[in-house]
């Protein structure tokens, strides 16, 4: 099926047969730069995290998913659940758009435990006759044995106040109440965070635009994120046309800001705190999530991708795959971010690195310390490459060299102010992915890198460095066969 000029984009999974979702999942899975160790799709493209949350003993991930090709197309949510983050189990489509007022997209959304129940609060997407976007937030529950009940709509569009782009509603839970903020662009054609009261669970009433104290910060504010913690209010969103004269800061197409501050006024509806900072330096990040677990951690995946570009994966029929689940601290006014430990479970043969060495595969983890300059560098053979240096002052990420670069009109170095000297890195690679915590969490930088046969490391400035191979994450269950081979024609 031919996506090239995004047409076809809106073919439903019973349109196709079994043996197209058979060819391309085999082109997908085949593929040298499909992940072994993150949640990826079956095939098609996956974008923004969903409905994150830690219900009935699991952490549930849901993702966009469009199942035909790499386009951004028709969105469901695909669904898995795990434990340990080693040992997946696949749960296959949980939302289909499929009722009226969803028809073109069941976009981004929340989960909410509440109960007995899972709350998916979510963007329904319609296209009318003459082609114009309708975007409402809709709710739909799921049980604990899985099944989604889908409740209907539950805020209607506000064309007075906004555009026709306004979605992605997360829920806040005050003590006695309940507010919904959503994504949107305003009238004048400026990002804005709506906010609503609810009365209910699925009752809500416009309250106005909360003051973030941004007046003119892009044209639209998509997948808002704020959670309370400390006392705090911690607000991330991911805004689109907000540009920076800085080497530093906001280089992709779009990018992902958050602010630490005191905890949101709906009185007055205002949000008060102490300036904005770019969550990620990578090239490949955007629409993060994030969820309180059992534990009380705070837990992020998000897009490990961006808008979209060429991707030499394109020609077999897949695109992106999620973020590695971090858990966030609040350090001050900052965001730290830290793999979860739970990723240590992925580990098998684990040496000390000195010099340059031949890897076996590109799914590993490197640690290391460093207390100056340092360099190290992913190759192949033939000298493609991708290189992550620290100067005293600066980290470095330049994909200049690596065998097939994309959205290099946006650059292909990003550059970091270093923030510790001395300092433990970590970094995880996965086949085209690459994700660097540096500065004590507080520097990450998320990337997908394309080097055909990576299989050299060099390294230099590196002490005590360690490489682990990861194994692959284990995803068993029938959801996939149940939910999408079995609704394509025999
Ligand atoms: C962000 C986004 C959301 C939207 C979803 C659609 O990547 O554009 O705003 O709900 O993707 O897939």
């Amino acid at each position: 099926m031919d996506f090239s000029n995004r047409q076809n984009r809106l073919v439903r999974l019973e349109e196709v047969s079994q043996s197209y979702l058979a060819s391309i999942a085999e082109k997908t899975q085949n593929d040298p730069f499909y992940p072994s160790y993150h949640i990826a799709p079956p095939h098609g493209l996956v974008n923004d995290p969903n409905g994150l949350s830690y219900f009935n003993g699991e952490h549930h991930i849901f993702y966009q998913w469009f199942p035909l090709g790499p386009v951004h197309g028709l969105k469901h949510w695909y669904h898995v659940s795990t434990k340990d983050f080693v040992n997946f189990n696949d749960r296959g489509v949980t939302m289909v758009p499929e009722l009226s007022y969803e028809e073109h997209g069941c976009y981004t959304g929340v989960g909410v435990p509440h109960e007995d129940e899972l709350l998916l609060y979510y963007t329904a997407n319609r296209f009318d006759e003459e082609k114009n976007v309708h975007q409402t937030q809709a709710l739909a529950v799921m049980d604990k044995q899985g099944n989604l009940t889908k409740k209907g709509v539950v805020v209607e569009e506000n064309r007075e106040q906004f555009t026709c782009e306004f979605r992605d509603p997360i829920l806040v839970p005050r003590s006695d109440n309940y507010f919904m903020l959503v994504g949107a662009q305003g009238i004048d054609e400026k990002g804005k965070l709506a906010a609503y009261k609810g009365h209910s669970l699925n009752e809500f009433d416009y309250l106005g635009n909360i003051d973030v104290g941004l007046e003119d910060f892009g044209y639209m504010w998509e997948c808002p994120n704020y959670y309370e913690e400390q006392d705090k209010g911690t607000f991330i969103f991911s805004p689109q046309g907000v540009t920076s004269e800085s080497k530093y800061d906001l280089n992709n197409v779009f990018s992902v800001v958050y602010m630490v501050g005191e905890q949101i006024d709906f009185e007055t509806q205002r949000f008060e705190h102490q300036g904005w900072f770019e969550l990620d330096k990578g090239f490949d990040f955007y629409a993060p999530q994030t969820y309180l677990d059992e534990q009380g951690r705070r837990i992020l995946l998000g897009w490990l991708g961006n808008s979209k570009s060429e991707y030499p994966t394109d020609k077999n029929m897949w695109a992106h795959m999620l973020t590695l689940p971090r858990e966030l601290k609040i350090e001050g006014n900052r965001i730290a971010q830290f793999p979860l430990p739970e990723l240590e479970g992925l580990r098998s043969e684990s040496l000390a690195v000195k010099e340059s060495t031949e890897l076996k595969n590109a799914s590993f983890e490197l640690e290391f310390e460093v207390d100056g300059e340092f360099s190290l560098s992913l190759e192949n053979q033939v000298g493609d490459k991708m290189t992550f240096a620290g100067t005293n002052d600066e980290l470095i990420l330049d994909r200049t060299g690596v065998t097939h670069l994309h959205a290099e009109a946006f650059g292909s170095v990003r550059y970091a102010q270093r923030l510790v000297n001395e300092q433990r890195i970590r970094i995880f690679v996965d086949n085209s992915s690459i994700e660097i915590f540096a500065d004590n969490g507080l520097t990450v930088f998320t990337s997908r890198l394309f080097i055909d046969d990576l299989s050299q490391l060099k390294v230099a400035g590196l002490n005590e460095c360690k490489l682990h191979y990861l194994k692959s994450m284990k995803l068993s269950g029938d959801g996939y066969q149940k939910t999408v081979v079995e609704k394509a024609q025999a």
